[in-house]
């Protein structure tokens, strides 16, 4: 019987991926960890504590004590907040790591470990328009470099423990259950709440700039059949590319018009600028389609419709 471990469950994907595990495995067998409290379906519907994952010792004992055999570690600062604290950043996505990758070295009970890795890995040198599986990598963010770095130890773990430990580049993500964690693509996530409240938005990502993202859905399935795919069938043992849908800012905000003709977007762009103009714009997911059979459902119209009825349900009764 599998016995989950979620770290970071309280987050935009973990509020939503610790469900979906919950559905395949069972409520009591996925324990919701975070260093806050997780909203009240995650609290209520299974095990939910507060956990640390840079306190190394209690993790060990939280592992052995609930039998854990898989972890999904999700716990990161994004690319937006470690910028500003770059050192503390790289510590946390770097310590953190390396904390579960020895754990599941240790751990005989853990069979398999995902973590996530992002398109931040990418950077101003990486051919913009469907950025190939393998590709220059030449990130200029410390979240990008924490990554990518990650990418590096996921595959050395891989390869000299013999460990089974699976990720996803995700690109950027949106959804309306829990609110965008300090990344750069999260102005397609604000977009739609100050649709829904004040009817405008000034975007902190200037028109024109195109990049990768994917509807949560979309993202919750692929990390389901990647996590459920059999080990031979994998080719990729840092992480695979991911895509869903690339938009602009100004393409995101025509949909949103479609549904509410009085939307207004502004521009105002920040420091996140120029991390978004350093990634790609589109991804070239063909690998993980041929592995693990990458689908991806949500187009432009259908997410901005599910977006726009959901957070309107959500802030409007
Ligand atoms: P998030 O910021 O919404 O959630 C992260 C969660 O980790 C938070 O609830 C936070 O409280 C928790 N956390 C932070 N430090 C912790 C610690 N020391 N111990 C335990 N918990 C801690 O982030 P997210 O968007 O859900 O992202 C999850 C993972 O996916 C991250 O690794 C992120 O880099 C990656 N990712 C996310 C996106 C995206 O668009 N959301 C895209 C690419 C990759
Ligand atoms: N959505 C994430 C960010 O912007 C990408 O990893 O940081």
């Amino acid at each position: 019987m599998e016995r989950i471990l979620v770290i970071g469950a309280a987050g935009q994907i973990g509020s939503e991926l610790t469900l979906a595990l919950r559905k395949v495995y069972g409520n009591e067998n996925v324990f919701a960890t975070d260093l806050r409290i997780g909203p009240k379906d995650l609290t209520e519907t299974g095990p939910f504590h507060i956990l640390d994952v840079m306190d190394d010792k209690r993790l060990i004992h939280f592992v052995i004590r609930h039998k854990i055999t898989q972890i999904y570690h999700l716990a990161a600062v994004l690319s937006g907040n470690a910028e500003k604290l770059p050192l503390q950043a790289w510590h946390i996505n770097m310590a953190s790591l390396l904390n579960i990758l020895d754990l599941a070295k240790e751990v005989e009970d853990i069979h398999k470990v995902f973590w996530p890795s992002s398109i931040a890995v990418f950077g101003p040198s990486t051919p913009k328009v469907n950025t190939p599986q393998l590709t220059i990598m030449e990130p200029s963010t410390v979240y990008g470099i924490s990554k990518l770095a990650g990418e590096r130890w996921v595959e050395y773990y891989n390869h000299k423990y013999n460990l089974d430990i699976r990720s996803i580049r995700y690109p950027g993500l949106i959804s309306y259950k829990t609110e965008a964690g300090g990344g750069t693509t999260d102005y397609a996530v604000e977009i739609f709440y100050e649709a829904v409240r004040n009817g405008a938005y000034e975007s902190f990502i200037k028109q024109g700039t195109e990049m990768p993202m994917m509807y949560m859905e979309d993202a919750i399935d692929a990390t389901l059949k990647l996590m459920d795919s059999p080990k031979e069938n994998l080719s990729i043992s840092s992480a695979y590319n991911l895509a869903g849908i690339s938009f602009t800012p100004e393409q995101l905000a025509a949909e949103i018009k479609k549904h509410l003709p009085d939307f207004k977007i502004s521009y105002k762009p920040d420091f996140r600028q120029q991390i978004a103009e350093s990634w790609p714009q589109s991804i070239d997911a063909s690998v993980a389609k041929n592995d693990w059979g990458l689908n991806v459902k949500f187009d432009l119209a259908k997410m901005t419709e599910v977006m726009l009825s959901e957070i309107t349900k959500k802030i409007k009764g």
